[in-house]
């Protein structure tokens, strides 16, 4: 084994160094402490890797995605959701066989417990779906206490499925309560994706039409969102899974992490950022200007990325689908000409070339969802649909190898002891 020589002071510490499937290297410091006294500080873990996996690769400086050794242009070309899904939790694409099995164990799965309506009925319309469905996955445990035995593969599937097929349900619920609209269940027998998309869209005074397009098109979301290795949620999952927590309450800390507008949840801010552009006379030089100043907190939603620093593949795949999707629903939206010109004024500006800041996964993904008539609040929520098998993968890599609890350090840079006064002295 290859090893590194870390030296301090009058020390040589000798630590080993592990090489990954593309000669990524790491250097193990899990002795360092042991060996030295000291610790690695690494804030926001720009530089610390926390597990070694064999879900997805990413290669940063070349824009290189894949799920199991699979590209991502080529699975969100070829593949459905549910195969990619079963991929990147077994490792391996389902034969026909295996996949109508995995349909039809959904399908079995598909009921909520009654009272789980009524606690959607007691959110007010108005709260973030978001909210709502991370505290409606968190409720699920009360419905099903048993926690899985991560020995027991038959029970760790049959938690997998249920994610797999409630989490949709709520999906569409927490979409339908908003709008007013009868709660209601399908059938995934008719295809995973298009069950969701007619869970979300069917009205009670129509004949559903199932629109292709508009499947196809939450398809490919649904594909190029579905892992991206140990981004902000999926470590999140990780970690609280790594307690032992259970998997529906790990599950429910990933969405709330996704929430945020530094992660999944830039594609809402992404879209409201471009309406604001539109209303201000679509003056893009002025939000170029502002996201560069150090005094103004604005920054360009969409843009910029811990890992990529040449181009995200994903964006690349999901400016042309926004294109498509437009031109075959018949849109003329003037908001994509508007991110199309940002990117290009960004690409040109050297704040943005110095720091290699480029459109992510989430600027052209709401023009997308726009068109299909999803609102802006539930872009996240059809985000945090797309990733539920990418963290079920890690949940289940993370107990299977039985990890340690994830419990960080710190540097300690607080009072020195001291000594305490009664109120009345203070
Ligand atoms: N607009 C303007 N400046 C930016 C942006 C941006 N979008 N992103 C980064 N910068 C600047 C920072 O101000 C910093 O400048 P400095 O070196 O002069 O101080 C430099 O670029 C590095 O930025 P960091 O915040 O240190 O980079 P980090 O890797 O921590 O953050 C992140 C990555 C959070 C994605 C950041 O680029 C960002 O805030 N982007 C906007 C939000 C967004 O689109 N998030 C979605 C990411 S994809 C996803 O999670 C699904």
């Amino acid at each position: 084994m290859k090893k590194a020589k870390l030296t301090f002071e009058d020390k040589v510490i000798d630590l080993d160094v592990i090489t990954g499937s593309e000669n990524e290297i790491g250097i193990d410091i899990s002795k360092l402490k042991i060996k030295s006294g000291m610790i690695t500080l690494d804030p926001g873990f720009k530089n610390t890797g926390s597990c070694e996996s064999k879900v997805t690769f990413l290669d940063g400086e070349n824009g290189i995605l894949r799920y199991r050794g699979y590209s991502i242009e080529d699975l969100a070309n070829n593949a459905d959701f549910l195969e990619v899904s079963y991929l990147l939790i077994y490792g391996e694409l389902p034969t026909k066989k295996k996949y109508r099995q995995l349909l039809s164990d959904i399908q079995e799965r598909s009921v909520l417990d009654e009272d789980v309506k009524k606690i959607l009925e007691t959110f007010p319309r108005s709260a973030h779906p978001m909210g709502m469905l991370s505290c409606l996955t968190s409720s699920l445990v009360a419905f099903d206490p048993s926690s899985v035995d991560v020995n027991d593969e038959e029970e760790m599937y049959d938690a997998f499925l249920n994610l797999l097929a409630k989490i949709p349900i709520l999906v569409a619920w927490v979409f339908r309560r908003r709008r007013g609209l009868p709660l209601e269940y399908g059938d995934f027998g008719q295809g995973y994706v298009e069950n969701v998309t007619k869970m979300m869209f069917k009205m009670p005074n129509k004949k559903y039409v199932e629109n292709k397009v508009v499947v196809n098109a939450i398809n490919k979301l649904l594909i190029l969102h579905a892992d991206h290795e140990q981004n902000c949620s999926t470590s999140t999952v990780r970690i609280v899974g790594s307690s032992q927590a259970g998997l529906f309450a790990s599950i429910s800390s990933g969405i709330s992490a996704l929430w945020g507008r530094l992660h999944g949840g830039a594609n809402q801010a992404v879209l409201e950022m471009l309406e604001a552009i539109q209303n201000n006379g679509s003056n893009i030089s002025e939000y170029i200007k502002k996201a560069k100043d150090k005094n103004d907190s604005f920054r360009l939603m969409g843009f910029g990325h811990r890992v990529y620093k040449n181009f995200d593949p994903r964006a690349k795949i999901i400016k042309k689908a926004a294109h498509d999707v437009l031109y075959d629903l018949g849109i003329d939206d003037p908001i994509l000409e508007i991110a199309k010109n940002l990117e290009i004024e960004a690409s040109k500006d050297q704040y943005f070339i110095d720091r290699k800041l480029y459109p992510n996964v989430d600027f052209y993904s709401g023009i997308i969802y726009k068109a299909l008539k999803i609102p802006n609040e539930m872009f996240t929520v059809m985000f945090a649909l797309g990733r539920l098998p990418g963290w079920i993968a890690h949940w289940r890599e993370m107990r299977t190898k039985k990890e340690p609890i994830g419990r960080p350090r710190q540097i300690y840079t607080g009072e020195k002891l001291r000594e305490f006064i009664s109120i009345d002295k203070r």
